[in-house]
């Protein structure tokens, strides 16, 4: 059990002897669960982060030779020899698959904010006809792919501290949407304390600091620390297909694209889009010294995001939509100690504290405090090979990040309706539109029935018909269902 005497010597040390503020108030057991979270922090990496990130801004320079990275072509491209890879990359992919060699790995520790749900955003109602939560609807992709190679894919779930008791219940509740239990592993992501301009540690209420997930990045010593990686290990998994709880349309388990890492022997690889516009508010792909980097749309230049190709395309057209594939040995690798070290990112954030003077809660309405993430495409520059495969945004991406606008569950609705028509109409299904050529029907489309436009195509009865208006959903064993 940490002492209270050393402790209190470790933050005089460090100027942070506020936080024993209210220790006379805290009775035995808060006392012991305080001290132990204190212990836990690594308080000189910490002094070297508030001078770094929090007293001065971080270097955000970009390097001097920026060149553009070319994904491999999206399916469907009129590129002849790209599809020839694509296609056998699928056979490999499928292969892996059936050989167990694959996991998925869903990162839902985030904290949300932008949305203001109530709640784990996995949990999110967000489909347009059953109200699937975003959960189910991943564990129907990943258990259909499973049912497809009779092989069993683990599926591995990051939470964070604040959300892990609420996700875990909600998986309990729907009997693991169809899972054994024992084929889905939750483990909790790390934290890092809020620190106020001044460079002190805040304090949530006594005895508890102000903490908030490390990013998406503390999820590879997350997986080795919990075990993840062991469990993988023990399971013959090699390829780890990584995406975010937040975007509906990703294909969770994409043959082509773990078949592309194998055969190029990648160690990370990632989904590309075609940016929309030149300052789109997504990640830039670049390569420095023929190493792909992400520079984040913040820190691109205006000027290099603008630039064109002779054929007025722009230079710097590739975006990152946080959809990976890991090869295990190479999280092994980067984390081998038990610690990852990817680069820190600062956030100016609105985080409530306790005022040491007056005792009471501040719900800040301006950003008071910095908070520290570190994010997984910072790993792409430390693998040795990396695959880039661009994918279609009306396929593969729209994500529910805010309440209301562009990236809502609104316009989220409206692209899965779209993708599961133009589906249907690839099948030779017809669609009802409104004179404006949009989609007139709510529709939906079990991933258990049909995964891809493919196997709806190999498998839909032609002349179904959906008439305008209609609330059309299409189930597991393809009966029609809605209203
Ligand atoms: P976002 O960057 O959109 O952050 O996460 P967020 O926390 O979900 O939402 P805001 O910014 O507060 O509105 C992208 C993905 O990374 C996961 C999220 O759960 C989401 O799947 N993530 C993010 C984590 O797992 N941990 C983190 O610490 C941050």
């Amino acid at each position: 059990m940490p002492e209270l005497n050393d402790i209190r010597k470790t933050l005089e040390q460090h100027g942070q002897e506020h936080l024993l503020s209210f220790w006379d108030d805290l009775n035995e057991d808060q006392q012991q669960s305080f001290l132990q979270q204190l212990e836990a922090i690594d308080f000189d990496e910490l002094d070297e982060l508030i001078e770094s990130h929090v007293r001065h801004e971080p270097d955000k320079s970009i390097p001097d030779d920026l060149q553009p990275a070319d994904p491999i072509p999206p399916v469907g491209s009129d590129d002849e020899s790209a599809m020839a890879l694509h296609e056998q990359a699928r056979k490999k992919g499928l292969e892996l698959i059936a050989e167990g060699k694959v996991a998925a790995f869903v990162v839902a520790g985030g904290q949300g904010t932008r949305l203001g749900y109530e709640g784990p955003k996995g949990c999110l109602p967000a489909t347009p006809v059953v109200q699937k939560p975003l959960f189910r609807l991943f564990a129907e992709q990943i258990r259909a792919a499973a049912l497809r190679h009779r092989v069993t894919i683990p599926w591995y779930i990051m939470t964070s501290p604040t959300n892990d008791t609420a996700t875990q219940a909600h998986f309990r509740q729907n009997d693991f949407w169809g899972f054994s239990p024992k084929d889905v592993m939750f483990f909790r992501q790390g934290t890092m304390p809020a620190i106020d301009r001044d460079g002190k540690v805040l304090l949530a209420r006594p005895g508890r600091l102000a903490l908030s997930p490390d990013g998406h990045g503390g999820c590879l010593t997350a997986m080795r620390n919990s075990g993840a990686l062991d469990d993988m290990a023990r399971r013959g998994v090699e390829y780890i297909s990584y995406f975010q709880v937040d975007n509906p349309l990703v294909h969770a388990i994409d043959p082509v694209f773990i078949g592309l890492h194998a055969m190029q022997n990648a160690q990370m690889s990632a989904k590309a889009l075609p940016k929309r516009e030149p300052m789109e508010k997504v990640g830039n792909f670049c390569k420095v010294d023929g190493k792909v980097h992400v520079i984040e749309y913040s820190d691109m230049p205006e000027e290099l995001a603008r630039q064109c190709t002779s054929d007025g395309r722009l230079r710097f057209n590739a975006g990152s939509i946080a959809i990976h594939i890991l090869s295990r040995s190479f999280v092994e690798q980067l984390t081998e100690g038990g610690r990852c070290r990817l680069p820190w990112h600062r956030a100016e954030k609105k985080v409530n504290f306790l005022d040491l003077q007056s005792g009471q809660t501040v719900q800040p309405t301006e950003p008071n405090a910095v908070k520290l993430e570190m994010f997984v495409f910072d790993a792409m520059p430390l693998a040795d090979q990396t695959v880039l495969l661009e994918t279609r945004r009306t396929e593969e991406f729209s994500p529910i990040k805010n309440a209301e606008g562009p990236d809502s569950l609104t316009t989220s609705l409206h692209d899965q309706v779209r993708r599961w028509a133009r589906w249907l109409e690839q099948a030779g299904v017809s669609i009802p539109r409104d004179a404006d050529g949009q989609v007139a029907a709510a529709i939906e489309i079990s991933p258990l029935y049909a995964d891809s436009a493919d196997e709806l195509a190999n498998k839909v009865d032609k002349s179904i018909s959906i008439s305008p208006g209609q609330n059309f959903y299409l189930g597991s064993r393809g009966q029609i269902g809605g209203s």
